[in-house]
């Protein structure tokens, strides 16, 4: 595995008029950026990869950020909320509850992984 989290961060635009609406009108340019100077200030972008994504589908919800391996969806994510996603998910294994989307169907099947500190990248074969 060369990274042991991805987070996927919807950087769809879609044109000002268009109903639909879409999160970087909602400011997730931005809380990728973030997403990307915390993990870097904490020494962990070479195990976490912050990446844009684009259109996850749920445009009214967003800004939606989704991690994996969990397959944990996160909706309405504000910039506010980058650093509580990073200690309590990313490092500390435990989902963010309050901030998960609300469709049944996106509701991880866990609320608790591995801690970051008890998994390591396996080196590169071959
Ligand atoms: S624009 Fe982000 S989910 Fe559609």
């Amino acid at each position: 595995m060369r990274y042991i989290r991805h987070i996927f961060i919807c950087t769809n635009r879609r044109k000002e008029d268009d109903p639909k609406g879409s999160c970087a009108q909602k400011g997730s340019e931005e809380i990728r950026d973030i997403f990307k100077k915390e993990l870097h200030a904490r020494g962990l972008k070479t195990k976490v990869r912050a990446n844009k994504s684009g259109c996850l589908d749920v445009c009214e919800h967003g800004p939606n950020v989704v991690i994996y391996p969990e397959g944990v969806w996160y909706s309405h994510v504000t910039m506010d909320d980058v650093t509580e996603i990073i200690e309590k998910h990313i490092i500390g294994g435990k989902v963010v509850e309050r901030l998960l989307f609300g469709d049944p169907r996106y509701r991880p099947e866990q609320m608790e992984y591995p801690p970051l500190k008890d998994q390591e990248i396996k080196p590169a074969v071959g």
